[in-house]
């Protein structure tokens, strides 16, 4: 495996770049805005294929990078189901997988810090967010933190993960890099309380002073989605009222470029053909079956996705390359189930 231990010393941010071998597809977690060309960089330089960025929860401290990444990369951004960002192309919960080529992603939902905190178990290793950092923890007194909610996250779920798993946080402060949950057991000071009582008592009475990036961090990292005023202005969007009318016509062929994990969890439009969004490339080339589909049938290509990105970027690339009629549901599925779109 390739695994690298990225740091913004601003910020006091740890990213986390890891992909299963040079050449293949790679994920990050809490990507930084300023470290964008670095990560890019180092993307290129190990030969890799950057497919998915991913934030543990919305940050207080520095602008995510999840939005540029995307922008430069075409790659798809994942938060959790109860972060109030305006757009990511993939939201995960409880139980989910999160799947790069070669490797999968235990998502577990860990509130505390905030509302929307998530680690991510991979299998020796785990990374906190900022829910459980190296003899610390993450504060608890904005952001909707709770840290009843937190003492149950780490209690009942990061600390019965195996003592030797690695832990990697989204932070620390004081030159530490990895820990195990033994040694945050045996070590840290803010897990030294005997009941929940005593924790949230002690979280309540941190008095930390606000982050100095908080009020403009939060704010931006809140608008993440794509710009999407070009796609809508050169007629390759359509909304899902309009999508309701033209499913099952013969000379419509919707996609959906959802991983299968998405299909069987939320359901799929009728009559629609899989194709993923990280096949795209190979699908809409001369001799993929989305080029060739639309060759040989004249059918127009209709992407969707979970909530419009992935397919917006479709839509660009197979315009591209050369899929005139291709265009994309506006809002992707979760608008199409707003407007009582059927569902198989
Ligand atoms: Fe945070």
């Amino acid at each position: 495996m390739i695994f690298r231990q990225l740091f913004d010393s601003v910020s006091g941010t740890y990213s986390y770049l890891m992909a299963s071998r040079q050449g293949g597809e790679a994920l990050i977690i809490d990507p930084v805005l300023e470290k964008v060309d670095r990560y890019l960089q180092l993307v290129c330089e190990l030969d890799l294929r950057l497919v998915k960025a991913v934030d543990t929860h919305i940050h207080a401290d520095h602008i995510t990078g999840l939005g540029a990444l995307r922008d430069r990369t075409h790659c798809i951004t994942v938060m959790g189901e109860q972060s109030g960002v305006d757009v990511v192309s993939m939201r995960v919960t409880e139980g989910d997988r999160l799947d790069v080529e070669g490797l999968s992603l235990d998502v577990l939902y860990t509130p505390g810090h905030t509302d929307d905190s998530y680690s991510f178990l991979l299998s020796d290793r785990v990374f906190t967010g900022d829910t459980l950092l190296i003899r610390g923890t993450g504060r608890t007194d904005f952001q909707n933190g709770d840290p009843r909610l937190q003492y149950e996250s780490i209690f009942g779920k990061l600390l019965r993960l195996p003592d030797e798993t690695m832990i990697f946080p989204a932070h620390d402060y004081k030159g530490d890099t990895v820990s195990t949950v033994g040694e945050e057991k045996a070590f840290n000071p803010r897990l030294k309380v005997r009941s929940v009582d005593e924790y949230v008592d002690l979280m309540n009475n941190l008095k930390l002073p606000n982050p100095k990036m908080m009020d403009v961090a939060v704010p931006a990292n809140m608008h993440v989605g794509m710009a999407q005023e070009e796609i809508r202005r050169r007629g390759w969007a359509v909304t899902a009222a309009d999508a309701l009318s033209l499913v099952g016509t013969p000379d419509v062929a919707l996609i959906d470029l959802r991983e299968r994990r998405e299909r069987d969890k939320h359901g799929t439009i009728p009559g629609s053909l899989h194709a993923p969004y990280p096949d795209l490339q190979e699908n809409i080339r001369p001799g993929g079956i989305l080029h060739e589909l639309a060759a040989a049938t004249r059918k127009r290509i209709v992407f969707y996705c979970a909530f419009g990105e992935r397919s917006a970027m479709a839509v660009q690339a197979a315009q591209d390359a050369g899929l005139s009629s291709a265009c994309h549901i506006d809002g992707g599925f979760s608008a199409w189930k707003k407007a009582d779109g059927p569902l198989t």
